[in-house]
């Protein structure tokens, strides 16, 4: 069985004093939960009071990105060892975001996730096409390039514990969420290649969760498809009610 995954990628958003204040709401409102892996993903900035008030709750801590060296002159970036430093244990790479607007390539991902999985983060990959990848009919064929080109090569106990997280970009911060068939069809073909690259074992451990414009009131419906195990949550994870009713998803 796998476990729930619930991940709220806060970007660029909240200041030190609004982080402390969502994690100590979300803290109480969370209380309790076991049966489901949360984690907040704040900025840089907020990371390590956000480790202080975390400790000791059922909730863990991510970065959004980090950069492919583990030292040195490399001006304004973050070592993956400096994430781990302040009590992260997740990291999130290849966002599409970080594609789109820095020009983050499949090579450079894989790159990131071999480092991050040497430092012991447990890493959140994203793929996903454009709008016009998808109207053209080449959505598989995108995702398939990205699989293969940033999370193949791994060992079999590394490539168990990647998560996978599947984000269509059209429907990122647009509102328009997938619809759970459509999400379904495409985390079925992401664990149908990660089986034909690393055997059925492994594919059937490894999650994978939708991201794009999920919300309190889409979540049950999405959490319903077998193939979905989670969620990676932008806009809805910034306010601690959405976020508290996401993570309880209820089961269909
Ligand atoms: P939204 O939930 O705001 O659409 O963002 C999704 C996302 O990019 C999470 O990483």
């Amino acid at each position: 069985m796998r476990k729930p995954v619930m991940a709220g990628n806060w970007k660029m958003n909240k200041t030190v004093a609004e982080s402390v204040d969502l994690v100590k709401k979300l803290s109480a409102s969370l209380a309790g939960v076991s049966d489901r892996d949360i984690v907040v993903c704040p900025p840089f900035t907020s990371l390590a009071i956000v480790s202080e008030v975390l400790k000791g709750t059922s909730i863990s801590l991510g970065a959004q990105n980090m950069n492919d060296h583990t030292d040195g002159a490399y001006t304004g970036e973050v070592a993956p060892g400096m994430l781990t430093d302040v009590g992260c244990q997740y990291v999130i790479l290849g966002h599409s975001e970080r594609r789109q607007y820095y020009g983050e390539t499949d090579e450079l991902v894989h790159k990131k996730l071999q480092l991050a999985l040497d430092k012991k983060l447990i890493p959140i990959v994203c793929v996903g096409e454009l709008l016009k990848e998808r109207e053209e009919g080449r959505t598989f064929q995108v995702i398939e390039k990205q699989i293969k080109g940033g999370v193949s090569g791994l060992s079999p106990a590394q490539a168990t514990g990647v998560i996978i997280a599947y984000e269509p970009v059209w429907a990122i911060g647009t509102g328009k969420t997938a619809t759970p068939a459509q999400a379904q069809e495409v985390h079925f073909f992401i664990r149908g290649l990660m089986a034909r690259i690393y055997g059925d074992a492994i594919a059937n451990s490894v999650r994978i969760l939708y991201g794009g414009s999920v919300k309190a009131d889409n979540i049950d419906t999405l959490m319903a498809q077998p193939d979905i195990d989670g969620g990676l949550v932008g806009g809805a994870s910034l306010d601690v009610n959405s976020f508290t009713r996401i993570v309880k998803f209820v089961k269909a």
